[in-house]
């Protein structure tokens, strides 16, 4: 996919810097071409020879060299790419990017670009939670600039936490996703699910909750732009039909899973929906009326079913990959990773719905992906940007071959 694409890799110096031999490796693979610009820090872990061999082009690093410069200046090596990437992203690179520093070549190139950057941030767990260096991300995302990771994990300085660099392969990915324009998802099928759902209390009131929307319309129109063909099951929201998307609307749980299970075989479900957990045992046929010194009706609830975890446990007729959301005001990386086993799911998007957040109904979201392999923590994106990651990887793993196909 990423075939006569161009990466202009600049690597920073990190202990993570190890891992960008098995980056461009990979990169190498899909005949992408790589250029490194190697910063003077990186210089202490990697060697420009190494580089050089691997990109079999040259490893820039002097900012004033004068035949660097005659054979290929700051801006044009800023230009002639189709994609930045740093990685490692340490934390003074981050500062410098935000600052808007140009101090050596790398943070030149950076500020003179009009291309596309991604970034791989590698840096101690406190670092990364750091106020300073959270402001940092913000700035940048707020710029456009993409990120991939950190992931959580044991780390060189003995901590563990959020901070390592994401593996090479997870890289490729994120560049995947932002450069395809192919349609790796061609051929196969998807749900989505996605808004509140509303249970009736009567024919004039309901129980419902703050989704807009905007989060599973998103990724259903992410998937669908990456090829598959997508049904999204909607709850009532005000946000447009995404096109090339077939939309089935419905108003309560019941529905959604009647609608979902209609749409047949699938090769992926996410269940974006923010589902009512109860709905009345038996709703009012009639409007319930207020009467003058009653106390107020008790509402008996009975649970709704659970989309997820049914799509999640139906046996042969299993999508190959079921992915949930866990909207959560507390705990949020444990009742995930909880919610995800109870549930069934293969993957679980955590996402923090606190009031303060601005999560329900707003237009940017900050999600942790949890898998049977851990736990990747995106930065604040659009919900748009999330929802393009998450198909980036929902296509990446759909087109791996499968363990047994792996072995034939
Ligand atoms: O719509 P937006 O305003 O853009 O906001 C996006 C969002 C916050 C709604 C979205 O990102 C999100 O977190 N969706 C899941 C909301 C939710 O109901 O979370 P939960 O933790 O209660 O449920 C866990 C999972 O089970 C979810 O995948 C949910 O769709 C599913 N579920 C829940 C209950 C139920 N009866 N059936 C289900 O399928």
């Amino acid at each position: 996919m990423l075939k006569g694409k161009r990466i202009l890799l600049i690597v920073a110096g990190g202990i993570a810097a190890f891992k960008v031999h098995e980056l461009i490796r990979l990169l190498r693979k899909q005949d992408a071409a790589v250029r490194c610009v190697l910063t003077e820090t990186g210089a202490r872990f990697v060697t420009p020879l190494s580089l050089q061999a691997l990109t079999e082009d040259k490893v820039y690093s002097d900012m004033f060299s004068l035949t660097d410069e005659s054979e290929m200046g700051h801006i044009q090596l800023s230009r002639d790419a189709d994609l930045l990437v740093v990685a490692p992203a340490t934390a003074n690179i981050l500062a410098r990017m935000a600052g808007g520093l140009a101090d050596d070549l790398a943070s030149t190139v950076l500020l003179a670009t009009d291309k596309p950057v991604l970034v791989a941030p590698a840096m101690n767990v406190r670092m990364w939670s750091h106020a300073a260096t959270q402001a940092n991300v913000e700035i940048l995302t707020k710029r456009g600039i993409e990120f991939v990771g950190p992931n959580d994990g044991a780390m060189a300085c003995n901590e563990f936490g959020p901070g390592r660099m994401s593996e090479p392969a997870e890289i490729v990915a994120a560049i995947e996703s932002l450069l395809t324009v192919e349609r790796p998802l061609a051929g196969r099928r998807a749900l989505v699910t996605s808004g509140p759902t509303r249970e009736a209390i009567d024919p004039v009131r309901y129980i419902s909750n703050h989704s807009s929307g905007k989060q599973g319309h998103a990724i259903a129109a992410a998937l669908a732009q990456l090829g598959a063909e997508v049904t999204l099951v909607s709850g009532p929201v005000a946000v447009p039909d995404p096109a090339g998307v077939t939309v089935v609307k419905i108003e309560s749980a019941d529905q959604m899973l009647a609608a979902c299970l209609a749409a047949g075989a699938v090769d992926v479900a996410v269940c974006a929906a923010a589902v009512a957990d109860w709905k009345m045992a038996t709703p009012a046929t009639a409007k319930i009326k207020k009467k003058a010194g009653a106390a107020p009706p008790a509402l008996e609830l009975t649970p709704n079913p659970d989309i997820l975890a049914t799509l999640s446990k139906a046996g042969p007729k299993r999508p190959r990959l079921v992915v949930g959301f866990a909207a959560e005001t507390e705990n949020l990386i444990a009742n995930a990773v909880d919610k995800r086993t109870r549930k069934g799911c293969d993957w679980i998007v955590a996402n923090d719905v606190s009031p303060a957040t601005g999560t329900f109904g707003g237009d940017r979201n900050t999600v942790h992906l949890i898998s049977a392999e851990g736990v990747q923590h995106w930065p604040t994106l659009s919900k748009e940007r999330v929802a393009m990651q998450l198909a980036g990887a929902i296509a990446l793993h759909l087109t791996r071959p499968r363990p047994a196909e792996a072995a034939e």
